[in-house]
């Protein structure tokens, strides 16, 4: 099983602390069934952080693989980077592709999201979005997300949303999008060995062999 958004790299987020965290994550993904992961650091204001992301990326792939899981690097791109960046857009693709897994601010208006979904597509990279169900505008009116599906981009669910109740508006947002079909990928954003347990947990329900999640 694939997850495709995790903060395992240590030391250059808000995701795993340090070295002994990262191995414990490692641990727990390989323990729900996972065997590959690409770590998305994220890439916010403080792009500088991207020579140590790199490194310890180097540095944690072997130790990945002698647990059993192929790790491979890919970013968290927030929107406003994109273009101070834009003619560097591809370097921060999820490993191998030219797909550009792309943060939203949690308030940010629709309308800028689309001018900078344009940016990035014209700029020659797919997209996919992550976390839809943590954005204003798509809890306010889901036709938003449909729109961002319309022009290509792929919604990826994170999927502890999923354990909110019913008075959590995100977990509200994400049975919403999950039923109307708009979801089209899942994954465990985890920041924390214990997030790998509590998403095998919020998921169990699911069909997983929907999501086609092949990279
Ligand atoms: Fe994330």
């Amino acid at each position: 099983m694939l997850d495709m958004h995790s903060h395992v790299i240590y030391g250059v987020d808000d995701g795993s602390t340090d070295r002994d965290m990262s191995l414990a994550m490692l641990r727990a993904a390989r323990s729900i069934g996972i065997d590959t992961i690409i770590a998305t650091p994220h890439m916010r204001g403080r792009y500088q952080a991207e020579d140590l992301i790199r490194r310890r990326y180097e540095e944690l792939a072997p130790e990945a693989d002698a647990l059993g899981i192929r790790l491979k690097l890919g970013f968290e791109f927030h929107y406003s980077l994109c273009l101070e960046l834009k003619d560097r857009l591809r370097e921060f693709c999820l490993d191998g592709t030219e797909t550009l897994l792309l943060e939203f601010d949690f308030n940010g208006s629709a309308g800028v999201c689309e001018r900078v979904i344009d940016m990035v597509q014209r700029a020659g990279c797919d997209i996919i979005v992550a976390h839809p169900e943590r954005y204003q505008c798509v809890e306010e009116n889901p036709i938003v997300a449909e729109r961002w599906r319309d022009r290509g981009c792929q919604l990826q669910l994170d999927g502890l949303s999923l354990s909110g109740g019913i008075f959590d508006k995100t977990a509200r947002t994400a049975r919403t999008l999950l039923n109307k079909g708009l979801i089209d990928l899942i994954a465990t954003d985890a920041h924390r060995p214990e997030h790998y347990a509590r998403y095998a947990a919020a998921v169990r329900k699911l069909d997983l062999s929907r999501f086609d999640q092949e990279i």
